[in-house]
C-alpha cells in the first residue's frame, strides 16, 4: 500500500513532505485525496446548486476540510451544508454576492471567526454568458 501511495503522490520524498506537512496523511488511499485537506478551512463560492460548486463543497468536506458554501441562493446554499452535516462533514452557509467587492472581507472574517483560519479558496460562483467577448459589457 506504501508503495501505490507513493506511486500516487509520486516519490518517496513527495510522500514524506506530504506527511510532515499533513500530519493527518493516510497510508490507505481508498479513495481519499492522501488527507491534503483534512482540518483545512475552505470557502467554496457558488455552492449552492447541484452544479460544481456543490460537489466541490461536499468532497472537500468527505476528505475533512470545514467549508464555508457561499451562494446568492440562500435555500440551495443551506441544503448543500445540511446535506454535508447529514453526512458527518462540518459545513457553514453564507448569503454572498461575489460580484460585489464589498462582500468579501465580511465572508473571509466569518470564515476566520466560524473556524479559526482560511486555506482554499474554490472561486467557483459564475454564470455563462453566450455570446463574443467583444460584445459583453462591463456588467456582464
Ligand atoms: N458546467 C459547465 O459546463 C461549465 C463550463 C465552464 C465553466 N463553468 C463555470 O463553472 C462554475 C460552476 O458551474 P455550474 O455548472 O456548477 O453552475 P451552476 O449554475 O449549477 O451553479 C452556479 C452557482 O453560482 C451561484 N452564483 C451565480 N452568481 C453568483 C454570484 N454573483 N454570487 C454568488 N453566487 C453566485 C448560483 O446561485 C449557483 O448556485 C460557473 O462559474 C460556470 O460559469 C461551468
Amino acid at each position: 500500500m506504501a508503495s501505490e501511495l507513493m506511486r500516487l503522490s509520486g516519490s518517496s520524498s513527495t510522500l514524506a513532505r506530504l506527511k510532515s506537512t499533513c500530519p493527518g496523511t493516510s497510508d490507505s488511499l481508498e479513495g481519499t485525496l492522501l488527507g491534503q485537506v483534512q482540518g483545512k478551512v475552505a470557502i467554496v463560492t457558488g455552492g449552492g446548486a447541484s452544479g460544481i460548486g456543490a460537489a466541490c463543497a461536499a468532497t472537500l468536506a468527505r476528505e475533512g476540510a470545514k467549508v464555508v458554501v457561499t451562494d446568492l441562493d440562500d435555500a440551495g446554499g443551506q441544503a448543500v451544508v445540511d446535506r454535508i452535516g447529514g453526512s458527518g462533514g462540518t459545513a457553514s452557509f453564507l448569503h454572498q454576492d461575489v460580484s460585489l467587492e464589498e462582500s468579501w472581507p465580511a465572508v473571509i472574517e466569518a470564515a476566520e471567526r466560524r473556524f479559526g483560519h482560511l486555506h482554499v479558496m474554490v472561486a467557483n460562483a459564475g454564470i455563462g454568458i453566450m455570446c463574443r467577448a467583444v460584445e459583453m459589457s462591463l456588467a456582464d
